[in-house]
């Protein structure tokens, strides 16, 4: 009941939430709790606060779940955390999720259209708008019923960039941050956008005290964004924009990347690269894990591996590329055929160069996190080459798991670059040729040279993890003056 709800001191808000519900044939609820940084992040504030998580119900089974509960999830579901998810009706979801933040603002920001075609700025693109504000405001609105007076709300992602300024509105009292897990468009490419769209995006952000990134890159896009759509109201003081680069959780990776279900997927991995070569010398790998996403550039990392093994036969035998591709947004049809391209030049390489014993590609599409964690231990090279990407965690989870090192091949336009570029092979992720040749000098790297740069690399990749990430947004939202007398 809703009277009886103890207000928050805290709330974290994000269409996704720590835990998803699958409904069984019978009826059976069963909970899948996710990872994350803002999972980790948020547990570091300690189980005894009330901190209110607040998302979107995403399936039937999370929509069965809020039925039954009302929305405030059973706390046996998420280890503890307070958890309010919102039916919010399938279509608005729908529209919103899909329609819009998956299909404009995630192809804005990580500049995906194919201009002469798209974006076209519809009647239809009306409507969803519609539905992205109506899910803004049902987050507004859910928040400020659960917030205490002055409370502190770290609202998440291009989901969510109408809700600082609604929840503003609402809740004067409030300390709110918006944290953008994202690249930002460069003001040229946010410019496609509607300009009253443009500016609804930009000043609902801006709702918010603090408006945060991952990189400085991505912070001066956003200001150059409010510059160039907001006129004189777009000069924003630079204290209000932070930068906080989500690290990797070295504790956590060690420990887990250490327990039985990893080493018998890194037993069964390692067969699977080496094939029926007995005592011969151990072959190399090259390593990818994403989600089979458009940003991430799968397709041209396959082309440079092809490309490798034309342009240096001596590694054909002595190498694998083993390629995780887990599915993502498979709603959206542009996702499908991205996963079939994938698999389809996976196999014209492998039918190509492919003998006997080798198998040069070994490409898994299903989500197994710890044969990701097995492969991240053996892995001798990783390739991480988007095309853009707001940090790209898993550059930095690699060098901190793998056993014996590993050279990292970075793309420019991976936010982790700029921590991460010195110690790297840096590609630009469209040059094919470019990225082969990166990958040779990657494994032609000497020992020592790998080792060292691992450890610079692990360092980097750790320097601020998701607890203290979560809790440096949070200790900067609680020193700002009290609002709420
Ligand atoms: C990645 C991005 C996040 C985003 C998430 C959404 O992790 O870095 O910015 O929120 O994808 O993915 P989903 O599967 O929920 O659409």
């Amino acid at each position: 009941m809703v009277s009886e709800r103890k207000p928050a001191e805290v709330l974290v808000a994000s269409n996704r939430g720590p835990v998803s519900y699958t409904r069984a044939a019978d009826g059976t609820l069963t909970a899948k709790r996710g990872g994350g940084g803002l999972v980790s992040g948020l547990s570091a504030i300690g189980p005894d606060t009330d901190a209110v998580w607040v998302c979107a119900a995403l399936g039937d089974g999370d929509r069965a779940a809020v039925r039954r509960t009302g929305g405030d999830l059973d706390p046996d579901d998420t280890g503890g955390q307070r958890v309010r998810m919102l039916d919010i009706p399938a279509e608005v979801h729908a529209a919103a999720y899909n329609g819009i933040a998956n299909s404009v603002l995630w192809f804005v920001h990580h500049m995906l259209y194919q201009t002469p075609l798209e974006p076209a700025f519809d009647t239809d693109f009306r409507t969803q708008w519609a539905a992205y504000e109506a899910y803004n405001a049902a987050f507004a609105d859910a928040l400020a019923e659960a917030a205490a007076p002055g409370a502190a709300v770290l609202i998440q992602d291009y989901h969510l960039a109408l809700a600082p300024g609604m929840l503003r509105a609402l809740r004067p009292d409030l300390r709110i941050a918006h944290f953008s897990h994202t690249p930002w468009a460069p003001a040229e490419y946010f410019a496609m956008l509607p300009d009253d769209i443009q500016r609804q995006l930009l000043r609902g952000m801006l709702g918010a005290d603090r408006t945060n990134f991952l990189t400085h890159r991505w912070a001066r896009a956003f200001r150059s964004c409010c510059r160039a759509a907001l006129g004189p109201d777009g000069e924003i003081a630079e204290a209000r924009i932070g930068v906080y680069g989500l690290g990797a959780d070295a504790g956590f990776l060690h420990e887990r990347a250490h327990r039985p279900d990893v080493g018998e997927r890194l037993v069964a991995l390692r067969a699977q690269v080496d094939g029926g070569r007995g005592a011969a010398p151990a072959r190399r790998t090259i390593v990818r894990v994403d989600r089979t996403e458009l940003s991430k550039n799968i397709v041209r990392g396959l082309h440079a591996y092809r490309r490798l093994l034309a342009d240096h036969p001596e590694w054909r035998e002595r190498v694998v590329h083993i390629a995780f591709a887990y599915p993502s947004r498979q709603d959206l049809a542009v996702y499908r055929d991205y996963t079939a391209e994938v698999q389809r030049v996976a196999e014209a390489v492998n039918a190509e160069y492919g003998t006997p014993g080798w198998q040069p590609v070994v490409l898994h599409v299903k989500d197994d996190f710890a044969r990701s964690l097995a492969a991240y231990r053996i892995a001798d090279v990783a390739l991480v080459n988007p095309i853009r990407d707001g940090m790209n965690l898993v550059a930095k989870e690699i060098p901190v798991v793998s056993d014996a090192g590993c050279a990292l091949v970075l793309s420019r336009e991976a936010g982790a670059h700029e921590e991460l570029g010195d110690d790297a092979l840096t590609v630009n992720p469209y040059d094919i040729n470019a990225t082969a040749d990166a990958l040779h000098a990657a494994l032609s790297m000497p020992d020592a040279e790998r080792a060292a740069r691992t450890g610079r690399l692990a360092a980097a990749a750790t320097a601020l993890p998701p607890a203290r990430w979560f809790l440096a947004q949070l200790e900067e939202l609680r020193a700002l003056d009290d609002r709420s007398c």
